[in-house]
């Protein structure tokens, strides 16, 4: 990742209006000293989110966004925060220093560079031979399959000729070598000669976050086998950290994705008006794919075929997505196989109703169980209690894994503390069995003193086929399609691969700063950053130490080492939290907390002095209170004392 310079960082700010860089992505008004629009980070009708020119920041009163023009581009367009600085440097014409590389990581960038050139002039022949006369057929099959113009278009469809070696001789011509055109994945290069990898097939291109064509997936038109054939990895293909049609969907605005199995769905649902559907590239759904989807959004909505097959995907895909830390719901396209399908056949209405109606994840896999018994058979009874029991063990939160207990028990008229009982004495055995012999006591023990109890040994497990339960790992019943996915490369084998060792995956979280930075200790900083005059007037008595742990602590240790070289500035504070990639909107939300417009100076420094007292009066409390003898006691309040006397004493 790129470095620069804080110096350079500042132009590139200075440089860049924030009112015209907003303003070139939202309708804003001027009221007062600031300007107004609709907030782009939450659906709203009346405007809540207003930009500031003179501290060049924003903020967002609905939904509590805020930051500066770098943070508004990385929110925006989801741009790291190199990215942002280098998408406004170019915009101000600012040019940023080239960092040293090796001249192995230059010789490894330039062949990057080439490759996605080539994928580049490869889409672009493609789409150009569709709307040739040689591209008839594939421009007849595409409309048949009730495709725009425009949607052809804008995914950039393309037709690869009926020829062996036309791409071949295209790209050569283009001054290409063998050793490039072969590492690209588009040709087969031997002693016999060179041969497109895709013939008479209609081209799917697949890109990346930033728009980069970086593979393509290739349909026949009618029966063939196989029915689509995609690009093998290359060194910027990696099917596992990309998703077809993530770079449209990651600008959308709803708060979920919808997540379908083929390139078909997602067009069709674009074109339907569905903006957020992404799939994976013709291969499984993998939990490295939620992680990335978790960058853009909260909830996943699978929306996978209505086959066998399809259910199989989605049971595996679903304690994936919520390992993951997101939420996930099943829908249903019954009786239709696929999206395609059912919007060509039910419209997009329909679809956003179905939407709406999808399915609580778990409550799908317990479903799907449940189908899979007779429950009248007292033993399959037992059995399915056995494994809801089993699967509610795997929620953590007591809370969360209570309400679960409740939803199975009512819809399944299992009683509600017999089901309770039973996950619990699981638990209790589960962990039994766990500690006995293992020789991590110790690990196990630190889990629950941080979890407050708990299960450490069955959470999160992407597949779970303990006793009693008779979901199959996860396999394509479709010979067909296992086929295409052993081809594809060698790990699409359709089974999961294992996720982070049992132990990793104990491992608690780092504990979260405090939530929520008390209003007072925000005026503290945003009033000092306002008026450094006042610094003067509680230097003495302030320490960074004084302020809450995380965001608020380290934005204070900043500011107050800018104070003391007489140059506050609030934003540099921001930056330097956009560049780490977070925390950024709680240091802006420190910076905006200003007081009401009209506030003059002496209300500023009545102001600050009350918020100053409390911050001390709480620190000195809390300290009181986790004393640890009477001794140390003694001392704060000793300290307390001296405070005050400062506090009081004429000159503070
Ligand atoms: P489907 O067979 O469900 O195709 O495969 P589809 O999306 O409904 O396509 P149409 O409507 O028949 O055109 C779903 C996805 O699985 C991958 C592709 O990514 C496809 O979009 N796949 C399927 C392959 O990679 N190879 C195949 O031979 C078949
Ligand atoms: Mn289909």
């Amino acid at each position: 990742m790129p470095y620069y310079p804080e110096e350079v960082i500042q132009e590139v700010r200075e440089r860049n209006n924030i009112v015209d860089v907003i303003g070139s992505y939202i309708h804003l008004e001027k009221k007062g000293s600031n300007y107004f629009g609709l907030c782009p980070f939450h659906n709203e009708k009346s405007p809540s989110f207003s930009v500031s020119e003179s501290r060049q920041s924003y903020h967002c009163f609905g939904c509590g966004k805020g930051g500066n023009v770098f943070t508004f581009l990385m929110e925006y367009e989801n741009y790291t925060f190199p990215e942002a600085v280098q998408a406004l440097a170019e915009r101000a014409g600012v040019q940023l220093p080239e960092r040293e590389m090796s001249s192995e990581e230059k010789a490894h960038q330039k062949k990057r560079e080439v490759l996605l050139q080539i994928q580049k002039d490869t889409a672009i022949f493609y789409y150009h031979t569709l709307l040739s006369p040689a591209g008839r057929n594939g421009l007849a099959y595409l409309r048949k399959r009730a495709l725009t113009d425009e949607t052809i278009k804008s995914f950039g469809l393309g037709y690869s000729p009926a020829r062996a070696d036309q791409l071949y001789r295209y790209l050569r011509g283009r001054g290409y070598n063998d050793r490039d055109l072969s590492d690209s994945g588009l040709f087969r290069i031997d002693e016999r000669g060179a041969f497109d990898r895709f013939w008479n097939r209609v081209m799917f291109p697949i890109m990346d976050i930033n728009n980069h064509v970086i593979g393509f997936g290739g349909r026949v038109m009618g029966d063939g086998e196989p029915k689509y054939l995609n690009s093998p990895e290359t060194d910027i293909f990696d099917k596992s950290r990309n998703l077809f049609a993530l770079n449209v969907a990651k600008r959308t605005r709803k708060p979920y994705m919808l997540v379908c199995e083929g390139y078909m769905d997602v067009i069709t649902l674009h074109q339907a008006g569905f903006t957020n559907a992404v799939a994976s590239l013709g291969t499984a759904f993998t939990d490295q794919h939620a992680q990335i989807l978790k960058r853009y959004t909260k909830e996943l909505i699978l929306t996978f075929d209505s086959d066998g097959a399809g259910i199989k995907a989605a049971l595996r895909a679903a304690p994936m997505v919520r390992a993951a830390g997101l939420n996930a719901r099943v829908l249903t396209m019954k009786p239709y196989k696929d999206p395609d399908e059912f919007i060509k056949n039910m419209g997009a209405e329909a679809y956003q109703e179905r939407i709406d109606q999808a399915q609580n994840s778990f409550l799908f896999e317990i479903a799907q169980a449940r189908s899979q018994k007779d429950t009248a058979d007292p033993a399959q009874r037992t059995e399915f209690i056995n494994l809801c029991a089993e699967k509610l063990l795997s929620f953590r939160d007591p809370l969360e894994r209570d309400s679960y207990v409740r939803a199975v028990s009512q819809d399944y008229a299992i009683d509600y503390r017999l089901l309770t009982e039973k996950v619990e004495s699981m638990e209790a055995e589960t962990a039994a069995r766990e500690l006995s012999g293992t020789g991590r006591r110790g690990e196990y023990r630190e889990y629950r003193d941080y979890r407050g109890g708990g299960n450490p040994s069955t959470g999160d497990r992407p597949d779970y086929r303990g006793a009693g339960n008779s979901f199959p790992a996860y396999r394509r019943a479709d010979s067909r399609r296992e086929e295409y996915q052993n081809r594809d490369a060698g790990r699409y084998d359709g089974g999961y691969r294992p996720r982070e060792s049992a132990a990793a995956q104990k491992m608690p979280e780092p504990r979260r700063a405090a939530a929520g930075i008390p209003e007072y200790q925000k005026v503290i900083l945003a009033t000092l950053a306002e008026q450094p005059s006042l610094w003067e007037e509680v230097r003495q008595v302030l320490a960074p130490e004084d302020f809450a742990e995380g965001v608020c602590r380290s934005a204070a240790e900043q500011l107050f080492s800018q104070l003391s070289e007489g140059k506050p500035d609030a934003a540099k504070i921001v930056d330097s939290f956009a560049a780490e990639g977070e925390g950024y909107s709680e240091a802006a939300s420190i910076f905006d907390s200003v007081l009401k417009d009209g506030a003059d100076d002496v209300d500023r420094r009545k102001a600050l002095r009350e918020c100053v007292l409390r911050l001390k009066k709480d620190g000195y409390e809390k300290r009181q209170q986790n004393a640890k003898d009477f001794a140390e006691l003694n001392s704060i309040i000793n300290e307390e004392k001296e405070f005050e006397r400062k506090w009081n004493s004429p000159d503070a």
